[in-house]
């Protein structure tokens, strides 16, 4: 008998596995809304033209690939805080910002939850629905996951009474995971006078927030979509930011992302900084170098302006997706809504697969859907798709 005979096979990665069999479908009409990855009327992920023009000045520029230190590269991780906080929130509030670089959004996060395990163990609360990596990055680092209400699926709008209610009861300094903008997977976020009221019910039961904030720029705007997060910092919550440059720089793959803690107090900095170093030294020592850099360059240089433009423009085609989708919907015109990449298609497990058998349309099991995975010519078919299955029921 082998040591490991024991181990069981867990099922694959959902989201994964539904991009290998869409991968593997060999039907000509198919259409993929998937996975999240920004992909343009071609259908193509392509590499920024901000991000290609920054590798090659990498290329000439680049003069060592010695290591970085343990908490990242420090012209990084300015030019991050200055996108995520502004600029002058940043330079006022440097010294309560405690700042780590961290492997895309989900290594951010998961640096959060081995702090906040061995700092707090307090309980961890996340929207339902969410993004479900969320349940399993804290659950990995020990900590126990609840879900907060967040979307009514009947009426298809953010249950905010429900919310306020179920927060009045959670024990202080509970952590509540909040989508910073975009939210995935309904699209749907919370309004400014919605953050407001938020924001008094976390200062009165002293909840900790956490943002995630994976889609900056690809909502509204930067200042935008970064709303929430400075309302909560202008007001001096001690919060935690976890940031990705997946998205919005096309860096997926790169896996480019940022940690911030703001505490209380700068007197407390420096020992939280070295609480991070040490979880970062001894799960991966340091972090990437290049990804980091193309976004440092970008963010400094002349190139910011032409990333911004193809923000933008990412922006536009996913909102004319999303309008386009509607318009032949009509009746479903709940989808028009909200921001960013997703939307929940409000179909059911059978009827999603249905849809994938039938019709070659992939999308994930609960309904989300990616509207980059429309243009032009695929978005008539998907209406009517869609159409056909709802009114089989
Ligand atoms: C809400 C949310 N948070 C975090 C992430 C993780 O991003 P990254 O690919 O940078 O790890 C994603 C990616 O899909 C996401 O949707």
């Amino acid at each position: 008998m082998g040591v490991f005979d024991q181990v069981t096979l867990l099922l694959p990665d959902s989201i994964f596995q539904l991009n290998t069999s869409y991968q593997a479908d060999i039907r000509k009409n198919k259409v993929d809304l998937g996975v999240g990855v920004y992909k343009n009327e071609n259908l193509l992920a392509e590499i920024l033209p901000s991000v290609e023009k920054a590798q090659k000045y990498l290329l000439k520029n680049e003069k060592t690939k010695t290591y970085l230190p343990i908490e990242g590269d420090p012209l990084f991780l300015k030019a991050v805080g200055q996108l995520v906080f502004g600029a002058n929130f940043f330079s006022a509030h440097q010294e309560r910002l405690v700042a780590v670089q961290a492997i895309g959004g989900t290594g951010a996060l998961k640096l959060a939850g081995i702090f906040l395990k061995q700092e707090l163990s307090s309980k961890v609360y996340v929207s339902n629905p969410t993004w479900p990596n969320h349940q399993g990055i804290f659950r990995n680092c020990g900590l126990q996951v609840y879900s907060y209400p967040y979307y009514d699926k009947s009426n298809r709008c953010i249950e905010f009474e429900k919310l306020m209610q179920f927060l009045s009861l959670i024990e202080e300094k509970s952590i509540l995971v909040l989508h910073a903008c975009c939210h995935n997977p309904t699209g749907m976020d919370l309004t400014p006078a919605q953050s407001k009221i938020l924001l008094k019910v976390c200062q009165d039961k002293k909840i900790i927030p956490l943002f995630d904030c994976a889609y900056l720029g690809l909502g509204e705007s930067i200042q935008k979509d970064r709303a929430m997060i400075r309302l909560f910092a202008e007001e001096g919550m001690e919060m935690l930011v976890a940031f990705s440059c997946s998205k919005n720089f096309g860096l997926y793959a790169e896996r480019v992302g940022a940690l911030w803690i703001l505490v209380e107090s700068c007197s407390v900095k420096e020992n939280v900084i070295s609480q991070l170093k040490k979880i970062i030294r001894t799960n991966y020592s340091n972090p990437p170098k290049y990804g980091a850099q193309i976004v440092t360059h970008i963010l400094s240089s002349n190139l910011k302006k032409e990333w911004e433009l193809e923000l933008f423009s990412m922006r536009k085609r996913m909102n004319q997706m999303r309008h386009s989708l509607c318009a032949y919907l009509k009746k479903h015109l709940f989808l028009k809504q909200g921001l960013g990449m997703f939307g929940l298609s409000g179909l059911n497990h059978s009827q999603v697969k249905q849809l994938q058998e039938e019709y070659a349309i992939y999308m994930t099991a609960n309904g989300r859907m990616n509207f980059c995975g429309l243009n032009a010519g695929n978005v008539k078919y998907v209406a009517q798709s869609l159409l056909d299955v709802i009114c089989e029921e």
